[in-house]
């Protein structure tokens, strides 16, 4: 059965190129390999993240992810049953918050992941998504 999921974390210390660079290639290497994809938004101190695959497979990704020190407060905004990917196309999409235009950007700021629907959460991604400010992707 294939699910996807949404959390919401906060980053602990500063959201680097390093770090993002990172946890990126350790996505791209891994989901690659388990049938994971996915979207990472991430800047203004947190993380969003979806990802899709088999059930067991997102479990288990799931519970290594939330056990990672780089980030705290990791939430499950979301979970559904799905019949087709969003993200097929990457194995760990990556969107930058900071790269957004001002008047996004202003959004952004008043935006709190931990208070909204999984719904409105993945509408999000995909305005993101559409407008082309997906910034590191691969297959
Ligand atoms: C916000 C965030 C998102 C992550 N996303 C993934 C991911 O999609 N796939 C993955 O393999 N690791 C991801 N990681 C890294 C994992 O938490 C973990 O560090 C990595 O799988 C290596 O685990 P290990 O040290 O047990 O080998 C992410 C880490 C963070 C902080």
């Amino acid at each position: 059965m294939l699910i996807r999921v949404f959390y919401v974390s906060v980053a602990v210390g500063p959201q680097t190129g390093t770090v993002t660079a990172s946890i990126l290639q350790q996505s791209q290497a891994y989901n690659s390999q388990h049938g994971i994809t996915g979207v990472l938004c991430q800047g203004q101190g947190i993380y969003l993240q979806a990802l899709e695959g088999e059930k067991g497979e997102v479990n288990r990704l799931y519970a290594r992810i939330a056990a990672d020190k780089r980030h705290t407060r990791v939430e499950l905004v979301h979970c559904e049953s799905i019949s087709k990917r969003r993200f097929e196309n990457w194995s760990m999409a990556h969107v930058h918050l900071s790269d957004l235009d001002p008047v996004t950007q202003v959004e952004w700021q008043t935006f709190d992941p931990y208070s909204v629907t999984g719904l409105l959460v993945l509408a999000r991604i995909d305005e993101l998504l559409a407008s082309g400010r997906v910034i590191g992707a691969t297959g």
